[in-house]
């Protein structure tokens, strides 16, 4: 299929079509979703947790994000990538969140950057605009800060707090985001912040009244054993299909049945010959 692209997006938006996005952090996850025709795919720091093994997002590098966006671009050439920006690429300044977006563009060819928080990160958003890239906005629960939110919990559930977060929102859109995304906020807040933006408004946990629904692959495909988010939908257990198979490999070598003849490359010559040697 085509290469999607920000009219897109803003198309589907209005004709109300669902977009449909995953993570994907490696070449064959990359090329899966594209192949199955995922609108969009994020390469999310969340690689730090799903596939690296740390206890959070903030040990994330840029070099990680960089080399996982590289990766994910040679397996869906034809998809609109996302780049996550890790913990303090652009929390510092202006000039380090340009110079970072920069970075995933220049060097993994990134569609667009992707960073948390609302008002007090839209200066960056306004300069990584002005440099000439597109930015995704991400409010609601921002992992990289969930220290201060006292964990991985869900926000906006009560009115002063869904008021931060629309404030956020129209702050994000007016320093010229082309995007947003929600997680984890009541699906009451994502309509009514839907309706209020004319910039498509993406759901994580976030509920169904608005542009289109982003799950984590590892989340999704059973990948990901340390919690599982209650907005998950689980669509495979490929935790269960990789032990399975470990299992009957050890097995099948220890019992000699793997490899038979099927899986080796006999000698050419007469067999007399080579013993002979
Ligand atoms: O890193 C990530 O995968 C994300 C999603 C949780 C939205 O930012
Ligand atoms: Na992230």
């Amino acid at each position: 299929a085509r290469k999607k692209g920000i009219l897109d997006f803003m198309k589907m938006k209005n004709d109300g079509e669902q977009a449909v996005w995953v993570t994907a952090y490696d070449y064959p996850t990359a090329s899966f979703a594209e192949q199955a025709g995922m609108d969009l795919i994020l390469v999310g720091d969340s690689l730090g947790m799903v596939v690296l093994g740390y206890g959070s997002t903030i040990p994330v590098t840029m070099e990680e994000c960089i080399s996982h966006c590289q990766a994910v671009r040679r397996g869906a050439p034809n998809t609109w990538i996302v780049g996550d920006m890790p913990f303090l690429s652009y929390q510092i300044s202006d000039q380090d969140a340009v110079k970072n977006a920069g970075r995933f563009h220049k060097e993994a060819n990134v569609d667009c950057v992707k960073l948390e928080g609302g008002r007090r990160v839209c200066s960056q958003i306004r300069a990584i605009t002005d440099a000439g890239m597109l930015v995704m906005g991400h409010i609601g629960l921002t992992p990289q800060s969930s220290g201060q939110l006292g964990g991985f919990k869900a926000q906006g559930r009560d009115v002063k707090s869904a008021r931060e977060l629309i404030l956020d929102a129209i702050a994000i859109q007016e320093a010229g985001a082309y995007a947003l995304l929600l997680e984890a906020v009541p699906p009451e807040l994502t309509g009514f912040i839907t309706r209020k933006l004319e910039i498509p408004v993406y759901s994580i946990g976030a509920g169904q009244p608005c542009d289109g629904q982003l799950l984590i692959s590892g989340d999704m495909l059973g990948m990901f054993e340390m919690f599982t988010p209650k907005f998950v939908k689980k669509y495979a257990n490929m935790a269960e299909i990789e032990v399975n198979a470990f299992k009957q490999y050890i097995n099948d070598v220890k019992t000699g049945l793997f490899p038979t003849d099927d899986h080796v490359y006999h000698i050419l010559d007469s067999h007399e010959e080579f013993e002979s040697l």
